[in-house]
């Protein structure tokens, strides 16, 4: 042998051997077939992978493999009838793995070998399934941070809304079953009773109440601009409108909760329009031609009598029945008498932490509060503790501090199973107060009475005023 041929051939040696090291050190599974499909390397990636033994593929055919159900299905076999690179998932022994063949060709442009990659992917498979187990379980943590971010809120507007009597218990329990459901509701009450607050118990008690809430002052609404509050303008409706156009309440309310205040103010002719909303829930925007579907719930308020407004014919009769599906009727103050203490000290609290103050009531007053008639309801009744509170220099409200009208009006002298004696001394008392609250001083008030200034003084101690 000559020299050239030996180095020729020390050097293919070596380049096998070198390839040999290449396949084995893979930490990819290899296997290699032959034009026939016979298995001509494996290497030790592939056992580990797979878990096929060599003897069990060199040398034998792919289709006897795949007939023997050692592999599911062979890439080199769909290799041979696609002449390109393909990826398939096989299942090996039970186990996912991720097989690509490469063809490799001769000069005439046919198959000698087909060369196929085995990856294990049940790892992946494992992180995948993992993955989404975190992801689910992070939805679930969100879902219950919103659901519990809810309850809160719910609560916290509950513990806002002070309900003693069995009239509020009665209209307050009603409101918050009514909420779930998704009928129209219509408040009604005098001024001040706390219909707003009921529309938004509605509201937020609802399953619309992560969707928009918009409220809708229809007697605070110059009734020339209440049309295309509610339903919106498309671009050049009228002279001065905005250039492009604007949605209505009813739209920016789609899919949740439109709060119709002040019903009764509505003006007639828009009442037809109004009630065209409720028929079809679809709106027309003023100079437009296309109807939007919407879909809101509708709550309406009024201090008004609107069966009364019907029968005058200054409220629709059809709009009327379509508002009044379900009417809550919220009791003026003076009717929910063991609700007027609580709301009291309710609103000194919210007044206290408003001002950062820490003052008292005597509870006399609140005795006084409740023999007034309230024609503001809960709102005068908010607006005068702030303000005696605000005015007053001392620590502790006295029912001197009451405006003339809440200790001038009639009030039951006696209540049930007072002796003589009690009667005579809370009119005594009475009359202290009321005379205290006119003259300011004991002084004065003393010599109006008719008594000594030190006598006032004494019987005031004994019965209990400061
Ligand atoms: N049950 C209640 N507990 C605590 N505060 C209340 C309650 N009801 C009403 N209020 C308070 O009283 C005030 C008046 O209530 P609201 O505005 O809801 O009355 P309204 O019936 O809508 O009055 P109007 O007819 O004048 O619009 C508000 O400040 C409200 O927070
Ligand atoms: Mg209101």
């Amino acid at each position: 042998m000559s020299f050239k041929l030996e180095q020729n051939l020390k050097d293919v040696f070596a380049m096998n051997k070198l390839l040999d090291s290449i396949i084995e050190s893979s930490y990819d599974g290899i296997y290699v077939a032959d034009a026939n499909g016979d298995g001509l390397i494996v290497n030790e990636a592939y056992n580990r992978i797979t878990g096929v033994h060599e003897e069990e593929l060199l040398g034998r055919n792919l289709k006897d493999v795949v007939n023997k159900g050692i592999i599911s299905e062979s890439v080199t076999l769909r290799v041979f009838k696609e002449k390109k690179p393909t990826t398939i998932v096989q299942i090996v022994k039970g186990k996912e793995v991720l097989v690509t063949g490469s063809p490799i060709f001769n000069e005439e442009g046919k198959i000698t070998h087909v060369v196929t990659n085995v990856r294990d992917i049940s790892e992946l498979n494992k992180l995948k399934v993992e993955l989404q187990e975190a992801k689910a379980y992070t939805e679930q943590i969100l879902k219950e941070i919103d659901d519990y971010k809810k309850k809160e809120g719910l609560k916290q507007l509950f513990d806002r809304v002070i309900a003693q009597s069995d009239k509020t218990i009665k209209a307050l329990n009603l409101t918050k079953k009514i909420a779930a459901v998704d009928s129209t509701v219509i408040l009604l009450g005098e001024s001040g009773v706390g219909k707003e607050v009921f529309a938004n118990i509605i509201h937020q008690g609802s399953k619309r109440s992560q969707k928009p809430y918009v409220k809708v002052n229809c007697g605070a609404i110059p009734p020339h601009l209440l049309e295309s509050e509610l339903f919106g303008y498309e671009k050049g409706a009228f002279t001065g409108a905005d250039g492009r156009g604007k949605p209505g309440l009813f739209e920016q309310a789609d899919g949740g909760t439109i709060f119709l205040d002040e019903i009764g103010e509505m003006p007639i002719d828009l009442q037809v329009k109004l009630l065209r909303v409720l028929q079809e829930f679809e709106i027309t925007r003023i100079g437009g031609q296309k109807t939007k579907k919407i879909d809101v719930r509708v709550v309406s308020a009024t201090n008004k009598n609107l069966e009364e407004m019907v029968k005058k014919g200054k409220f629709r009769e059809d709009l009327f029945y379509r508002l009044n599906i379900v009417p809550i009727q919220i009791p003026p103050l003076r009717e929910r008498i063991e609700d007027i203490a609580p709301l009291a000290y309710y609103f000194l609290r919210k007044t206290n932490h408003k001002y950062n103050l820490n003052k008292r009531i005597n509870p006399e007053v609140t005795y006084y509060m409740e023999q007034y008639h309230w024609p503001g309801n809960i709102r005068e009744m908010e607006n005068l503790i702030e303000r005696i509170i605000v005015t007053t220099e001392k620590n502790e409200i006295q029912v001197t501090d009451l405006p003339t009208v809440l200790i001038h009006k009639e009030k039951k002298v006696s209540k049930n199973n007072q002796t003589l004696k009690e009667i005579v001394q809370e009119t005594e008392k009475r009359i202290i107060i009321e005379k205290l609250s006119e003259y300011k001083t004991t002084r004065k008030t003393a010599k109006e009475l008719g008594i000594s200034q030190s006598a006032l003084v004494k019987k005031m101690k004994r019965l209990g005023l400061s």
